[in-house]
């Protein structure tokens, strides 16, 4: 059996990761291959109650190491009983999220070292990386401007503008530091175009 291809999706919010995610799917399943698709923190049940204490509003604060130990917790969750199975199995995986994200959020916006980041994501996950990751690219404020139409903020969503500005230069810095597994789109462009781009990217994967 050949394995499934690994597609990550990565960006701030409302940059554009699920609208684009659609297409991902519907190219890969239009090319006749199975997709699954999975987001993080969560995909499994209890990855996704553990999304429920990080996206949490309560009182009590979340310490950085409590949150980056909880992300990657979720992630051998989801990584385990989901993504490697599926993999194995043939299926393609989309995953909206995945470890880029706790780079630019718990290593560029918190200030967690990078390295504490990447021993985690070493022993959680190994050699277990997507075989591309996009990265949906867009100035904060379109971003959240987006993302803000929805409904009641997150834990996440209430931090500050200049948290959201080092989580994505800290994911621009990671894209330019691996250029063969990481494409940055430009999604401030109209929707159609960047669908458009996605489906050539998606199109490129499959004929690999
Ligand atoms: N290129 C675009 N131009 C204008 N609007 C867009 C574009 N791409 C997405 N949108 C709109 O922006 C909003 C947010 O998009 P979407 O939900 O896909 O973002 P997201 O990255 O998944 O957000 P989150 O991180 O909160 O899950 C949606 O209403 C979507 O229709
Ligand atoms: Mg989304």
């Amino acid at each position: 059996m050949k394995r499934g291809k690994f597609i990550s999706v990565e960006g701030i919010e409302g940059v554009g990761k699920s609208t684009n995610i659609e297409v991902l799917v519907q190219r890969i399943e239009a090319a006749g291959h199975k997709v699954l698709t999975t987001r993080e923190p969560g995909g499994t049940p209890i990855a996704e109650d553990i999304r429920d204490i990080l996206t949490h509003r309560g009182e009590e604060p979340v310490p950085e190491i409590a949150e980056v130990l909880l992300m990657f917790a979720a992630r051998s969750f989801n990584v385990n009983n989901v993504i490697i199975p599926a993999l194995e199995a043939g299926t393609w995986v989309v995953c909206d999220r995945f470890t880029d994200s706790s780079r630019a959020y718990q290593g560029g916006g918190r200030g967690i070292p990078m390295e504490t980041i990447d021993r985690l994501a070493d022993w959680v996950h190994g050699d277990t990386w997507p075989d591309l990751t996009l990265l949906l690219d867009a100035p904060v404020e379109i971003g959240l401007e987006r993302a803000g139409k929805r409904g009641a903020p997150d834990r996440f969503e209430q931090e500050r503008h200049d948290f959201f500005q080092r989580v994505r230069e800290c994911y621009l810095q990671i894209a330019a530091r691996e250029p063969t597994r990481f494409v940055v789109i430009d999604t401030t462009r109209d929707i159609d175009e960047v669908k458009a781009d996605v489906a050539a990217l998606t199109d490129q994967l499959l004929s690999e």
